[in-house]
């Protein structure tokens, strides 16, 4: 059986340059693939190996926009062990947020000194009634809460007030005269929720030194790839750690925890994709990064119990991902079943074709195939039409052998390993170009230890033990 090409050398196929063009006969995946990094869903792909699902999971972290935050671990004075997360968005000064950084003592607005509680709008100067700063007249006595000698005090230079939003200033400062002689500042700011935050003198230095220290480390610079790859192999590769330190904390020979934490994956995915091949193989983590998936962060603790930095937790460690996960059917069982809703919930579960028809589209597409293997090889020479031809009998051999199915093979890897040892069998005949019978050759050569026991003792070492790999001997439900 010869096809017909309307090439002469795969150096002359189009490759196109969109990575979700290259990968052939799964089009409906790529489909929702397109709409998974456009729209931030996750993605279960199911299939056997070889069929393009680390591509798809490529392809869509490719198509993301470059992350837009920077993720700082910083000290907290108070609590070594408690480090804040500084969650930064460079070219948007006004909006660098500090989550739970905490200074000073928060007090309720009865504690303070009346002037500074009416100048906080949290006090009626004529009633003295305690009210949210949100009203504008006092409810117990209905008088306006905005005093008017305001400017005249301001001017004074003994009261300075500051209002930076809307005319309501949302701190006091007041100044006091300490045993020394020397004037010191008092602030009293006003919490969110009708509070005052009192900054003693120490407080105020404590904020200054370690603000002008940068006690502070990267944890996940902007510059970062937006695809992440985990296994299930490590539980600190993919939920984060905080190092051992042999001193502790010791004060002079320590090192500060904040400077011990380290990312997992899930973080380091933070505003992209984080690909999980052969997601069973996550076992008890799977729960892990279900909460990190709903939470949008995840904590970083230390997780060997016996080190110093077992002590040690930094809360609220953002991890925005998509997940794309991979499985073989016959793993599905192994997947927690919340994992899975949470999947179908806000994305995807997907079945990859093993194969396609025989059509002269798709043999086309065998030969695109072929020239983006070789061309992203590097080490191999272009092969001819009718070395494509040769392989695409094979494809259609693989489909019926291994899918017992009429079509051509989308178990690519296979083949791309018969054009690697083709490649390889050229040069060393000195060839420029992989001819029709270095594809012979690597066909005979490349059988996989499972083929070659089927065709020594029987067919029943069919689908089931190629899918599985080194884990399973019986066939799996994909034979019949
Ligand atoms: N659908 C496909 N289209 C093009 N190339 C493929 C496809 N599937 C697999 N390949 C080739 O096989 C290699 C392995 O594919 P991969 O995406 O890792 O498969 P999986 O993750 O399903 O095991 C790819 O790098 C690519 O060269
Ligand atoms: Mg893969």
């Amino acid at each position: 059986m010869s096809s017909k090409f309307d090439f002469a050398i795969t150096a002359d196929v189009l490759i196109p340059r969109d990575p979700f063009d290259k990968i052939i006969g799964q089009d409906e995946a790529v489909r929702i693939a397109r709409m998974v990094s456009r729209q931030r869903r996750h993605l279960l792909l199911v299939g056997p190996p070889g069929t393009g699902k680390s591509m798809i999971a490529q392809a869509v972290a490719s198509v993301l926009p470059s992350p837009s935050q920077e993720i700082f671990v910083v000290h907290n004075a108070q609590n070594p062990e408690r480090p804040f997360i500084q969650v930064v968005t460079p070219g948007k000064q006004a909006q660098e947020t500090t989550i739970q950084r905490e200074y000073g003592k928060v007090i309720h607005p009865s504690e303070v000194p009346a002037f500074v509680a009416e100048r906080l709008f949290l006090r009626c100067n004529r009633c003295a009634g305690l009210s949210s700063a949100s009203v504008p007249l006092c409810p117990h006595c209905g008088a306006s809460k905005r005093p008017e000698d305001e400017e005249k005090i301001v001017e004074s230079g003994q009261l300075n007030v500051t209002s930076p939003l809307s005319g309501i200033p949302n701190h006091v400062v007041t100044g006091r005269v300490n045993a020394g002689g020397i004037e010191e500042r008092i602030v009293y700011e006003r919490t969110v929720n009708d509070m005052v935050r009192i900054l003693l003198p120490e407080d105020q230095r404590k904020m200054q030194s370690e603000i002008k220290r940068e006690l502070k480390k990267l944890l996940l610079p902007l510059k970062r790839s937006t695809f992440v790859q985990a296994s299930g192999a490590s539980e600190t590769e993919l939920l984060g750690d905080v190092r051992h330190d042999p001193y502790g904390i010791h004060p002079n020979l320590g090192s500060l925890p904040y400077t011990r934490v380290v990312p997992g994956s899930v973080h380091e995915a933070h505003e992209g994709v984080l690909f999980i091949d052969e997601l069973a193989t996550l076992t008890h983590l799977q729960k892990h990064v279900l909460t990190a998936m709903q939470d949008k962060h995840f904590p970083i603790s230390g997780r060997n119990p016996t080190s110093t930095g077992a002590s040690v937790r930094v809360d609220n460690v953002p991890c925005n991902f998509i997940l794309v996960g991979s499985i073989n059917i016959n793993d599905l069982p192994q997947l927690i079943p919340p994992l899975r809703s949470r999947i179908r919930g806000d994305g995807y579960e997907l079945l990859m074709n093993t194969h396609m028809p025989d059509t002269p589209e798709n043999r086309k597409k065998i030969a695109q195939f072929c020239a983006q293997e070789i061309s992203t090889d590097l080490k191999i020479p272009h092969a001819s039409s009718d070395a494509v031809a040769e392989l695409l009998n094979e494809a259609k051999a693989i489909a019926k052998r291994i899918d017992d199915a009429n079509g051509i093979t989308l178990r690519l890897r296979n083949l791309s390993g018969i054009i690697k040892l083709a490649g390889d069998s050229a040069i060393s005949e000195s060839s420029t170009i992989i001819e029709k019978s270095h594809i012979e050759y690597a066909i005979r050569n490349s059988k996989s230890v499972e083929d070659q026991l089927g065709e020594k003792y029987g067919s029943w070492w069919k689908a089931g033990a190629s899918d599985h790999g080194t884990s399973a001997v019986k066939p799996g439900p994909e034979t019949a």
